[in-house]
């Protein structure tokens, strides 16, 4: 109620609702204030190409609009290059050949894709190494201008690395592995969809923080890819995105010849199969004659590859390598290759030893041609890992980094995680490469960033999650960038110049990795999602004793990996002389990878701040729960501070306020959760009493039930006392009575712990004395992305809360739940909590 009438204020005070299309590109008005510096804007833009498809053209045309959106008033746009020359008031964007033909430019060391910016009053010269580059260079001026920057500058940038390309991981069916923006803009039933509008789209999103190249399909991948129908529909893609410089490529399946091509092998070295990959290379480019090349994920997970005729995996690459090459095409070799049947009763057996044992002994036998890509860490995208150590094993082999928008193991785009601190921890590692200073970084040819975008307006599902991939390729452009300051750029042109929203994002943004590995697996234990299910709510125990080799340890006394050279695995060896020695030592491997590293007793004291192991897994997770419930507060403050309602649109400020709601609750089922594990394996008290003991709830199963029975939840950790009620079998209504003699008469905030899963919207109603608290649905599967379960389990545990409801001694508290389809109204708890404390 509350907040709709805010909204209505809002748009009725003039600030449109939005619903995050245009991302950070919204060319929002400057307010008058602002706009009074621009007076001595150019009044022309001379745009030195004319042909409709190409970067310069459309550079031309994305600075009328966006000067337009900021400005208010449209510039006149011309390709007549004479027009520059007559005047000095005008933009001129181009090619440095383009300009030069006509005017030298003293324009050096700008390499493929760079670009030369120059503001010099009304007189801004945008020149590109390449058409790509003008393009990127028009992109940054009209950031600059966005944001009110009408300062002169005389900017010369060119990209760290010459590939900066996204992996989408979208099947041709038109669902996404991984996928929580909605379903692929790419294919749908088999086949490319023929409506590509969103494709160019994101292909202008993607050119404005300078990606040049994406790859369309999963990596695993589906031969039919390959068939003459969906290589037209790659055409088509490349058609609309080619004029935003970004360039396809596709993954491929290894076994393609066999499975499509009908050949009795797919063996690398085999002459048909070399002529088979020869051929369709050539039907891909006939049709697309910049393709960008070939995406290979060979010998992992089950995936088809070289090793399979026992040819090693630079035979498989330098295939592919060899047919692209004739064109300029490249091969990305993913470096994720591993056995997942590793034996988990094997102490020396090792996930994270597996890219090194297959790669380091192929160094220089790839060709020119082939990025080895491998991912930041050794195990899979984790929200804590140190830096892959393959980046020190590939000196004459050309590698690139992968990194995950899609926030898989990260809160699935429902929690906000803004993730490019931890990137920044990856990119700027010290490897010492013989004792001298390597960051991780100044080794890398190229970033690939897998993006789960769709067909959801906020592209990825979360208006927040937008950051990550708009700080993706800015670090891509430069990795020396700050995180904050990107987020804070990213922030003035998605949402507001306003200080509050800045101030409020980046505290919140800011604060939300850290909170997110508090709240999830601390100390280098990794995420700690249910690894055999949807990577996303709590299930410690799926770690272990499988053989996918994502293993924490953890025993009735101790945890962690023993992964030293002495006793372990010897994966620290794998560093080179000065880091392994760092993580060799337990007591100098820095806390937050003890446990990747190391494995010791609960009772292991942390050199940082002296607390036991275990305590600092309670104390984490109890503080990263607090910091999401603070997440709420500070964004509902920006309510507050909107009353001339120039702040922010109400459409966002809704949406975003429910996911972090969403957020807060689902925080503290991970909390309890681990916490609640730890303390059940090491039968270690917490210090301040906090774990496993809930005063204030009371527990569905002890409510008086009709038409609800118990059932016990797996993992236990993940419902209150293990137990939660479901509307029995055959009925379709549950009634959980409790009568409050425990609580004294004043004003609480009742929250109602319950499940909300996929296959089916169960109706809800909560009422005090009979008279109605709250009416819910169990709905959230139509709102939020992330992967759901049909199960009663870490990742459908959720909450609602009422808050300041006036109760007396002895009220009736009684929730009714209406069955639907297999949602069967299941409930975990009600809680009467004091005003201020949360649990
Ligand atoms: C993870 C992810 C898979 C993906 C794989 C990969 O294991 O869960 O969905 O296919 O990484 O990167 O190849």
């Amino acid at each position: 109620m509350f907040l709709s009438t805010w909204g209505l204020l809002v748009l009725s005070l003039g600030v449109v609702a939005e619903n995050g299309l245009n991302g950070w590109l919204r060319y929002a008005p400057l307010s008058d204030e602002l706009r009074q510096h621009a007076s001595s804007l150019p009044s022309v833009i001379v745009a030195l190409n004319e042909t409709e498809t190409s970067p310069v053209y459309m550079a031309g045309k994305e600075l009328q609009a966006g000067l337009k959106g900021v400005l208010g008033h449209t510039l006149g746009l011309t390709h007549d290059f004479s027009a520059s020359t007559n005047s000095t008031s005008v933009i001129l964007v181009g090619t440095l050949a383009a300009s030069n033909a006509a005017v030298k430019h003293n324009v050096s060391s700008l390499s493929a894709d760079g670009f030369w910016l120059n503001v010099n009053g009304s007189q801004v010269t945008i020149l590109g190494q390449n058409e790509r580059g003008a393009l990127y260079g028009a992109f940054e001026y009209l950031s600059r201008i966005a944001q009110g920057d009408f300062a002169d500058v005389d900017v010369m940038s060119s990209p760290s690395a010459p590939i900066r390309w996204v992996n989408e991981w979208d099947n041709l069916d038109g669902t996404i592995e991984r996928g929580y923006g909605g379903p692929s803009i790419f294919f749908g039933n088999g086949a490319v969809v023929q409506d590509l509008t969103r494709a160019a789209q994101y292909a202008r999103l993607l050119a404005s923080i300078g990606i040049n190249g994406i790859v369309v399909n999963n990596v695993n991948a589906n031969a039919t890819l390959l068939n003459p129908d969906n290589m037209d529909g790659l055409a088509r893609i490349a058609d609309a995105m080619r004029p935003y410089g970004v360039q396809v490529g596709i993954s491929l399946n290894f076994a393609s010849p066999q499975t499509l091509g009908g050949l009795a092998t797919f063996d690398s070295l085999e002459p048909s199969v070399i002529s088979w990959w020869t051929d369709k290379t050539a039907q891909l480019y006939r049709r697309i004659p910049d393709f960008a090349g070939y995406l290979v994920k060979a010998n992992s997970e089950g995936q088809p590859g070289p090793l399979t005729y026992n040819r090693t995996l630079a035979d498989g690459a330098n295939l592919f390598a060899r047919a692209v090459l004739p064109h300029g095409g490249i091969v990305m070799f993913r470096a994720f290759v591993y056995n997942n049947h590793l034996d988990p009763a094997d102490w020396k057996a090792d996930r994270a030893n597996a890219a090194v044992d297959f790669f380091r002994h192929l160094d220089g036998s790839f060709l020119e041609n082939v990025i080895v890509q491998i991912k930041y860490g050794p195990i899979d995208f984790q929200v804590r890992e140190p830096p892959s150590p393959l980046f020190a094993h590939l000196p004459h082999t050309k590698t690139a980094i992968e990194l995950q928008i899609s926030q898989e193991y990260l809160g699935q785009q429902s929690h906000l995680v803004y993730i490019a601190p931890l990137w920044k921890t990856i990119l700027d590692f010290d490897l010492r490469l013989d004792s001298k200073p390597s960051l991780v970084h100044s080794l890398l040819s190229g970033y690939a960033g897998v993006v789960n975008v769709g067909t959801d307006p906020r592209w990825l599902g979360s208006h927040m999650a937008m950051a990550n991939l708009y700080a993706f390729g800015q670090l891509a452009w430069d990795p020396a960038r700050d995180s904050q300051l990107l987020l804070q750029a990213w922030t003035r042109l998605t949402f507001s110049l306003d200080p509050t929203v800045l101030n409020t994002i980046t505290s919140i943004a800011m604060a939300s990795w850290p909170a997110y590995e508090n709240y999830t697996g601390n100390l280098g234990l990794q995420t700690l999602t249910d690894i055999l299910y949807t990577h996303y709510g709590p299930n410690p125990a799926s770690q272990d004793n499988n053989g996918w080799g994502q293993w924490t340890r953890a025993d009735s006394t101790s945890i962690g990996m023993d992964r030293t050279v002495s006793n372990g695995t010897g994966f620290a060896g794998q560093y080179p002389p000065e880091v392994a020695a760092q993580f060799e030592a337990s007591s100098t491997t820095p806390d937050d990878l003890l446990l990747w590293f190391h494995h010791v007793p609960y009772t292991h004291k942390l050199h940082g701040t002296g607390k036991t192991v275990i305590q600092h897994i309670y104390d984490a997770h109890y503080a990263g729960a607090q910091t999401a419930q603070d997440f709420v507060s500070t964004w509902s403050a920006l309510r507050d501070s909107n009353a001339s309602g120039t702040n922010i649109d109400a459409e966002r400020f809704d949406d975003i306020l429910f996911q972090l709601t969403y957020q807060a609750g689902h925080a503290l089922v991970w909390r309890d959760a681990i916490a609640g594990f730890y303390h059940n394996l090491s039968k270690i008290p917490d210090e301040h009493g906090r774990v496993g003991h809930h005063p204030h709830r009371i527990e569905a199963e002890t409510m008086s039930l009709t038409g609800y029975v118990p059932i016990s939840v797996s993992p236990a950790s993940t419902a209150s006392n293990s137990t939660a009620i479901i509307v029995a079998d055959g009925a379709i209504r549950g009634e959980a009575v409790a009568v409050l003699d425990g609580v004294e008469s004043g004003v609480y905030d009742i929250v109602i712990g319950y499940f909300d899963v996929a296959g089916g919207r169960a109706h809800y109603g909560a009422f005090i004395n009979d008279e109605p608290l709250l009416e819910w649905i169990g709905d959230l599967e139509d709102r939020l992305g992330h992967a759901f379960s049909t199960k009663l389990d870490g990742h459908s545990a959720t909450r609602v809360t009422v808050k300041g409801v006036e109760v007396k001694k002895g009220d009736v508290l009684k929730v009714i739940g209406i069955a639907d389809g297999g949602e069967r109204a299941p409930l975990d708890y009600v809680a009467v909590l004091p005003l201020g404390v949360v649990d």
